[in-house]
């Protein structure tokens, strides 16, 4: 910990070291397991157009917005907001931005631990070699481990004490050292990857199914589970980038930072999404497969190539570290809640919220199995959690964000925090006032059929 602004409170040691925990916070299995999958059940190009514009227009203003709140409170979610609508002379109400973000990051980090424990389960099997051959023996022993809930729940367990490890040791002690070494080895394995697509599988045919323009394609429901994607790849609306926020030096330019992070997450995706569809269609796979699409796909690349036990099983662990770096910031608003509102110690605030999340977990990992049948909506727990975050809570948050930033604090402190001026300073405030709630509105109105 280094010199701080707030007396007592711990910072990042550096600019770049900020930068380099909130892309290790955004960059996860967003971008390697859950967007190419979304991609491939989504219609392909539509989805990525749709992301993408999600992106530049809300997904970046508000990742300032909320980076800048956090800053501006030096609190944990729910202490922060209430701090900045306290400043802004508005209802203490708008609390619940933090409140909202807190319990969604915690529901997060319950799935994402089951999900990251798949990939445990992956790499000691690709260091072990797989011994499939087919897409439709990787698809059947997909579909085994699923159907295991003991082997879920242990991975899951283990993936959670990872998590309480870090989380217990504070925030530069901690979560700054993981991302340090984890973040610049995921991409490198990301361009080994893109290498294999371009000589070995059918990049062609990748480019096409993810950039070419068919706007038919573009139907509400893409559109929400778009939006929805790009707050969750940018880990926005869940109090966990304006928890890290709130451990930003004063004289830090917010707006380069996130453009940096932005880039990085994007640029994550992308490539790791035009791999992944290059071995699908070189082999005959489905795109559309759904949540064990990487799962299906990749192990059958790495069986193919030369040291592919190698390669496939340091591709595994260094998605399972993407995943940590991004789970610890999932723990970390409900961990600085804790410690800052009742004054709990670190280790027994992260205890309490990596328990919970396994606990909830566990449930997750037997919606796969011993509870499949138990459905709400017509979807699973696991479905139910998804989508109750990523299409309801954080589109939700964004936009509260967007409107507590863009109408109701004061103009005077939002410029004074920023650090922006000019016409970078009128583009960010007019997405944030203007762009980002009217276009969350909407697709929201959408998707639920009252725009016909
Ligand atoms: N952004 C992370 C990912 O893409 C997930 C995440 C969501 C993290 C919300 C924090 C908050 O995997």
């Amino acid at each position: 910990m280094t010199s701080s602004a707030t007396v007592g409170r711990a910072h990042w040691s550096s600019r770049w070291a900020f930068i380099l925990v909130a892309a290790g916070s955004a960059i996860g299995l967003g971008n390697i397991w859950k967007f190419p999958y979304m991609t491939g059940t989504n219609g392909g190009s539509a989805f990525v157009l749709v992301y993408l514009a999600c992106i530049v227009g809300i997904g970046l203003p508000l990742l300032m917005a909320e980076i800048m709140l956090g800053r501006r409170g030096q609190e944990n979610p729910a202490d922060t907001m209430r701090i900045v609508a306290a400043e802004a002379g508005a209802s203490p109400l708008w609390r619940s931005i933090g409140y909202l973000g807190i319990l969604g990051a915690l529901l997060i980090l319950s799935f994402y631990g089951v999900v990251a424990g798949w990939l445990l389960e992956y790499t000691v099997r690709a260091v072990g070699g797989f011994t499939q051959t087919s897409g439709e023996e990787f698809a059947a022993a997909f579909s085994e481990l699923l159907a295991d809930p003991l082997t879920l729940i242990g991975w899951h367990t283990v993936f959670m004490l990872l998590n309480l490890a870090v989380i217990a040791g504070g925030v530069t002690a901690g979560i700054e050292r993981a991302n340090r070494i984890m973040m610049p080895a995921l991409f490198g394995i990301v361009l080994l990857l893109l290498a294999y697509g371009f000589t070995a599988a059918d990049m062609p045919a990748a480019i096409r199914f993810m950039f070419h323009f068919d706007p038919a394609a573009i139907t509400p429901t893409v559109v929400l589970a778009a939006m929805g994607h790009a707050f969750f790849t940018l880990s926005l609306g869940m109090g966990a980038i304006m928890t890290y926020g709130s451990y930003l030096e004063r004289e830090t330019s917010i707006g380069r930072t996130c453009l940096y992070i932005t880039i990085a997450d994007t640029g994550i995706a992308l490539l790791a999404g035009l791999s992944i569809f290059a071995i699908v269609f070189a082999q005959g796979l489905e795109p559309a497969a759904g949540p064990g699409l990487i799962l299906q796909t990749l192990p059958l690349a790495f069986s193919q190539m030369p040291m592919g036990d190698i390669i496939g099983g340091l591709f595994f662990v260094l998605v399972v570290f993407a995943a940590w770096t991004s789970s610890i910031s999932l723990g970390e608003p409900a961990t600085a809640f804790l410690i800052e509102r009742f004054g709990l110690a670190r280790r027994l605030a992260a205890c309490i919220v990596c328990v919970s999340a396994w606990l909830v977990g566990v449930a997750v990992a037997l919606s796969f199995n011993v509870w499949s049948e138990a459905k709400l909506f017509g979807l699973n727990f696991f479905d139910l959690l998804d989508t109750l975050t990523s299409r309801i809570m954080l589109p939700i948050s964004g936009l509260l964000i967007a409107l507590f930033v863009g109408w109701v604090m004061k103009r005077a402190h939002v410029e004074d925090e920023i650090g922006l001026r000019g016409g970078a300073l009128t583009m960010w405030f007019n997405a944030l006032r203007y762009i980002a709630p009217v276009a969350i509105l909407l697709i929201f109105l959408n998707a639920l059929g009252v725009l016909g």
